[in-house]
């Protein structure tokens, strides 16, 4: 059902005991005794991602979070308050958030107690009175995860309690096992995390942090994220973690890393190598896009990957050995300019963020002096599967190896094309004009026709993302 009279919605309502009041000023629409009355309409419980069609929600878009959560070092659990500040874009009658493994205790809006229901990964909040169109509203959200340490041994992604503390991260989503959220890159916000824990615990998380205040054995940790950030970037990691806090370029870094590895490990040796690493790329992708750097090594034998959280990017200590480590760091920070601050749209485009990250790393392995960026090519284009068009992936191989590598050639393909001038500029205009947006494939090909002086290059991109067989090699002639 599309459109819902407020008729309807104070049926919703009884649901919960709240009152529906008329509101001024609102459209309105003539029921069926001729009475003009507003129309409102539930907002969707999807945000129209073909791949993920329940992630994200209609009918709003997030400003800010602010998280207000306590670990309980009982049984490893999480709880607390989300106040999350958003503004309507349709008259809307009720709403959701997405929220798994997680218990609301109460939820208003602008201070409204509201009627709630749970199911399938969604918290559908109907406020006692519809929301107009363009309105900026409150919603608070009291809660517990029902994630402890004896259930979650199995789950992957999201909030996982650990022997000792805990840590959220997970793509394509992994936010709303610890906060209610609207679970989707295209709808970006700020956010603050205060989260207590007891008195000799670390706090990780996003961007800036602020002094901690203790108080009767327990500690409060404050981080700030100022720059949009996508939901499945935000994260959190709590328990024993050396933590070194200095500046960089006059923005604050902190690396942190769990005081069960030796300082001279090889995780800690290639996370300390971040600042230098992403003034390499800030030389070929343009400015850092941040406020912070840093970096999060976690020691857990759940997690055997890397993630791009913004700002402060999170590393299984398994993943970064000598042999490889920096390649890693210098994937994990390329995803700041693509992926954190040009976001997907959707998440079909996925290439925007894995191929560009690869194709860093082949920049990287250059500077290094231990492969050329054809080499690279090279390698990949030898061994990589034709058959999946890195360009429209499925959703259930959204990390398959040809998103990254085909994607990464992609890029060389297209820097033959139109030459290293034109490319290294596009290679910076991207990110500049996309600068905490979001942005799809179409634009994409918009911008490389723009950089290659109005020469289509449609044909050319469509065929490296979407053909189900091998391009032809690009002949280096064309540079
Ligand atoms: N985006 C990550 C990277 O390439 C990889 C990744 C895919 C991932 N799925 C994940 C990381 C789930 C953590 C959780 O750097
Ligand atoms: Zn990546």
């Amino acid at each position: 059902m599309k459109v819902v009279r407020i008729g309807v919605v104070v049926g919703v309502v009884l649901l919960g005991g709240c009152t529906a009041h008329k509101q001024a000023g609102q459209p309105t629409a003539t029921s069926g005794t001729g009475v003009k009355q507003p129309v409102f309409s539930a907002g969707g419980k999807g945000i129209g991602d073909r791949y993920f069609p329940a992630y994200g929600n209609g009918g709003y878009d997030v400003a800010d979070y602010d998280l207000s959560l306590r670990y309980d070092p009982v049984d490893g659990g999480l709880s607390g308050t989300a106040t999350i500040t958003a503004t309507t874009t349709q008259n809307l009658s009720r709403f959701n958030l997405d929220f798994k493994d997680l218990k609301a205790s109460s939820v208003t809006v602008d201070g409204a107690v509201c009627a709630t229901r749970e199911d399938d990964d969604e918290l559908t909040v109907t406020p006692p009175a519809g929301i107009a169109e363009g309105k900026r509203f409150t919603t608070v959200v009291n809660y517990v995860s029902t994630r402890t340490r004896k259930n979650t041994r199995n789950t992957t992604g999201g909030w996982l309690p650990a022997q000792v503390g805990g840590f959220a991260l997970g793509e394509p989503a992994s936010a709303r096992t610890w906060y209610p959220v609207n679970d989707h890159p295209s709808d970006k916000a700020t956010y603050k995390l205060k989260m207590t824990v007891p008195a000799g615990l670390q706090v990780i998380s996003n961007g800036t942090p602020s002094p901690q205040t203790t108080s009767d054995g327990w500690t409060t940790w404050t981080w700030t994220e100022a720059s949009p950030m996508a939901s499945y970037l935000s994260t959190v990691a709590i328990g024993h973690y050396r933590i070194d806090r200095s500046t960089h370029l006059g923005r604050p870094m902190v690396i942190a890393v769990p005081s069960s590895l030796p300082a001279d490990s090889p995780p800690a040796q290639a996370v300390a190598r971040t600042g230098e690493i992403a003034d390499f790329l800030a030389t070929r992708f343009g400015p850092y896009p941040f406020d912070a750097y840093g970096a999060l090594v976690l020691d857990d034998s759940r997690i055997d990957f890397a993630l791009e959280t913004q700002s402060r990017p999170t590393y299984a200590s398994t993943i970064l050995r000598p042999d490889n480590g920096t390649s890693v760091v210098a994937h994990e920070l390329a995803h700041q300019w693509f992926g954190d601050s040009v976001s997907l749209k959707r998440w079909k485009d996925i290439w925007l963020n894995e191929g560009f990250a690869t194709y860093a790393q082949w920049l990287w392995k250059e500077h290094e002096g231990e492969l050329s960026v054809q080499d690279s090519f090279d390698q990949a284009y030898s061994k990589t599967e034709w058959k999946l068009p890195p360009g429209d992936p499925g959703a259930d191989a959204l990390f398959a190896a040809p998103v990254y590598q085909r994607g990464a050639m992609t890029l060389q393909a297209l820097r033959s094309a139109i030459g290293d001038a034109a490319f290294f500029a596009l290679l910076k205009s991207w990110p500049a004009e996309h600068k905490n947006g979001n942005a799809a494939t179409d634009d994409f090909i918009a911008a490389a026709t723009r950089a290659a002086g109005g020469r289509d290059m449609k044909s050319l991109l469509t065929t490296w993302l979407f053909a189900a067989a091998k391009p032809p090699k690009p002949s280096s002639s064309e540079r």
